[in-house]
């Protein structure tokens, strides 16, 4: 992570007072300064409407990061107030910006995206050597994504745009890559041969208070559907690219994309669930009274069975979930191998089959479940968990997924963001859906805040004869 060779830079914020730039992307940038992988010349301009001056600004800040920041860190931050689609506003940004290596990080509504870049570009502050981030969701379904992304690429090309999804950056999902293609035992093992089905759950304990006017117009379909799960499901079931580059990655996740089996009204009934929270048993509030709204259709969860048609895995269902106001806080992948054909102990059952989990919080790690004898005179078996926790075992700090990711934006480095065309692709298999909820009139199951969603998610699996890894993930530690 220590790149203190990068080129100099000017980071635009665009949103520099909403939550993202104060709770991740500023603190990202001072761990990033902290560790010396900052160069020496660098600044960092907050833009947003809200007035207040660089002192103001700095002072905010000063106050939200965990040290105390040292004056020399806040000494490259500025702020302009202003509206950034207004090109006139624009012009007040210092004028040497056009010329120098310039990152344009959009942390705004979606909708502004294509406003904001139009006026960039006409107030002349696109070169060659500018960079643009955008923070996902991009867009609201597939005609709004497409409207944003021809209004973005009208300014800037495809290699100088980097659309943000954060589960990227995280350590377990690089190490996905590393597990599944730098070691020669899986491989053999990664298809329909072998693997039953795959859990992905990405679980929230929070609730959706503070953002209520953002979720309610999102929900968790396009909140966390649509890009950080497609995105873990295409790094769990993507073929081995040619070669560890940007376009080599992005290739073979599109593939996965293309390759997902489209749904249609009766699968959407039968294996998408939608849930929104009400009121916990012990008083705690419901998603309108959260969201600060009187009633609301907006699903607070999801949980669906999605097919992949293609050779590696035919007939493997993939179960994605996620959920506010859930149990705990973590994300897993659960590879759930197949049991042996044919067992000579009788009592091992089908659950006892191997498993190979990638938590990526809240403590990252990976832990494979077997089988094994239990010590003693009899024949028992039980399962056992070997398991590889880069925390414990090297007491490193894990870096945020931010910072890892704004390093790569300074080091243009584009692998781990979504091209034009996986966006889209993602997008074209998540509007059926969009459209079926819109047009059906139907309404979220209501789940109790702190379980596990619907029982319509429990009945999902059970009627594959399946269950979701609860159990396990009830020991987790919230974070
Ligand atoms: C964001 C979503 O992209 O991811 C939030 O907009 C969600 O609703 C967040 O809470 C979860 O990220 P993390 O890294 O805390 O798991």
């Amino acid at each position: 992570m220590t790149q203190t060779n990068a080129m100099p830079f000017t980071l635009v914020l665009f949103g520099a007072t909403g939550d993202l730039a104060r709770r991740r992307l500023v603190p990202s940038l001072y761990a990033l300064w902290c560790d010396g992988a900052l160069p020496a010349d660098w600044q960092l301009v907050g833009v947003s409407r809200s007035a207040r001056s660089s002192d103001e600004w700095r002072a905010e800040l000063a106050e939200i990061l965990e040290d105390t920041p040292a004056e020399d860190f806040l000494a490259h931050l500025s702020y302009l107030t202003a509206d950034a689609t207004d090109v006139a506003a624009l012009n007040k940004l210092p004028d040497t910006l056009g010329s120098q290596r310039c990152i344009f990080y959009l942390a705004t509504r979606a909708d502004l995206y294509a406003g904001i870049t139009r006026a960039l570009g006409d107030a002349g502050l696109v070169s060659e050597q500018s960079r643009i981030v955008l923070e996902k969701p991009i867009g609201l379904d597939y005609a709004s994504a497409a409207g944003i992304e021809a209004g973005v690429r009208e300014r800037f090309q495809e290699r100088q745009i980097f659309r943000i999804d954060h589960y990227l950056g995280k350590e377990t999902v690089q190490n996905l890559l590393v597990l599944r293609f730098a070691n020669s035992l899986f491989e053999n093992q990664w298809n329909h041969r072998f693997i039953d089905h795959i859990q992905i759950t990405i679980a929230e304990s929070g609730s959706v208070a503070g953002r209520g006017v953002f979720y309610e117009e999102v929900g968790a379909l396009r909140d966390m559907v649509q890009n950080h799960l497609l995105q873990l499901l295409c790094m769990t079931a993507m073929e081995p690219p040619y070669a560890l580059d940007a376009d080599a990655v992005r290739d073979e996740k599109v593939k996965v994309l293309r390759a997902l089996r489209p749904m249609d009204t009766t699968t959407i009934a039968e294996q998408v669930v939608r849930g929104q929270y009400t009121g916990g048993v012990n008083g705690e509030s419901g998603y309108a009274e959260d969201a600060g709204v009187r009633e609301s259709t907006t699903e607070t969860f999801v949980a669906m069975r999605v097919a992949i048609d293609n050779w590696r895995w035919a007939g493997v269902p993939f179960y994605l979930r996620t959920g506010k106001r859930l149990p705990a806080r973590t994300c897993e992948i659960a590879v759930h191998f197949r049991p042996v054909p044919h067992s000579i102990f009788p009592q091992q059952r089908a659950s006892m089959a191997n498993r190979l989990v990638f938590r990526l919080q809240p403590d990252e790690g990976i832990q494979l479940a077997f089988s094994e004898k239990r010590p003693g005179a009899a024949m028992d078996i039980r399962m056992s968990e070997l398991s590889l926790n880069p925390q414990t075992l090297r007491r490193e700090r894990v870096p945020d997924a931010y910072e890892r990711l704004l390093a790569d934006v300074i080091h243009d480095n584009q692998t781990l963001f979504v091209r034009h065309d996986e966006l889209m692709a993602a997008w074209y298999w998540v509007d059926p859906i969009l459209k079926e909820w819109r047009e059906s009139g139907a309404r979220p199951e209501p789940y109790r805040a702190g379980t596990w969603g619907p029982s319509a998610a429990t009945m999902l699996l059970a009627r594959d004869g399946r269950l979701w890894d609860e159990r396990e993930i009830d020991d987790a530690p919230d974070g």
